[in-house]
């Protein structure tokens, strides 16, 4: 974090409502993106941060199932209310549709969504929104670096070569876009066993060597731990439910973080 941050842009539209808009991104799939964004959205607000939380993922929403949030936003037929859960207001295109409608949407629609959460929905005075993008590098991602007023993008790995090579693809799209990118995190990094012990189980190093070679800054590792799955099954994520967990404490410490450095 060595840059502050632009406090104006003027070519792109900003979420009306919020001082600062914090995507979380990884080319890959199922590397623990809503996870992090859920569990970091709840530490910045019990950091004292004023917090929003945007599922953009138009094909495949989590927040309703993460957050368990089952009703509908009300409208006064301009703008949508974000629904107030665990005192973050928050918004997903699950809270519009019922969740077995396949979601068999084409870019424009998608485009057209996204510009809906960004620009009608009734955010209220909030010091960040926290995106969690779907995985690739596709329509959402575009649209929300050419149009929307980024403040910065965290991304999310797995240590895999594989999650890496997508990862890569991904930190050259926001470099070429002119999204500054805060830095890279290693998500299920290792496994501590009954005996103590750490096994990286996915293999040691990567995200951090990834984060070398594009001069990025390397955030630090969240271990695998079978509670943080358990509790945003049941739609408490860790942070909300247990404050003390070790897992909680690493999201606390980035949250701290990422508050001195924005506000
Ligand atoms: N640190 C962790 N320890 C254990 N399980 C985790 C951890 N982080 C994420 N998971 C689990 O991994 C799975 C994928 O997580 P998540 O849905 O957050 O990924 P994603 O990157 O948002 O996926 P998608 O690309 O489909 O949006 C979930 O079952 C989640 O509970
Ligand atoms: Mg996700």
């Amino acid at each position: 974090m060595d840059t502050k941050p632009r406090q104006k842009s003027f070519e792109k539209n900003p979420i009306i409502g919020t001082k600062f808009t914090i995507a979380i991104s990884s080319a890959k799939g199922g590397v623990g993106k809503s996870t992090f964004a859920t569990n970091l959205a709840l530490a910045l607000k019990k950091s004292g941060c004023k917090v929003g939380l945007l599922d953009a993922d138009i094909y495949g929403p989590s927040l309703p199932k993460l957050f368990s949030i089952n009703e509908k936003p009300k409208s006064d037929g301009k703008t949508l209310n974000p629904i107030l859960k665990y005192d973050i207001q928050c918004m997903s295109i699950g809270f519009l549709t019922e969740e077995q409608t396949p979601m068999i949407w084409r870019g424009p629609m998608v485009t057209s969504a996204i510009k809906t959460f960004t620009q009608k929905v009734a955010w209220n005075d909030l010091d960040f929104i926290i995106v969690d993008m779907p995985p690739g590098t596709g329509d959402t991602q575009l649209t929300f670096s050419q149009e929307i007023k980024m403040d910065g993008v965290i991304i999310v790995s797995t240590p895999q070569e594989i999650a890496l090579q997508d990862v890569k693809r991904g930190i050259r799209m926001y470099d070429k876009l002119g999204v500054k990118i805060i830095g890279l995190i290693d998500n299920m990094s290792y496994f501590i066993g009954d005996d103590g012990k750490k096994y990286p189980i996915f293999g040691e190093g990567g995200v951090k060597r990834t984060a070398d070679e594009f001069n990025k800054e390397f955030l630090g590792e969240i271990p695998i731990n079978p509670e943080v799955g358990k509790l945003g099954d049941l739609g408490t994520p860790i942070v909300e439910a247990n404050l003390q967990h070790e897992i909680s404490k690493i999201y606390l410490e980035l949250a701290r973080k990422i508050k001195s450095f924005y506000l």
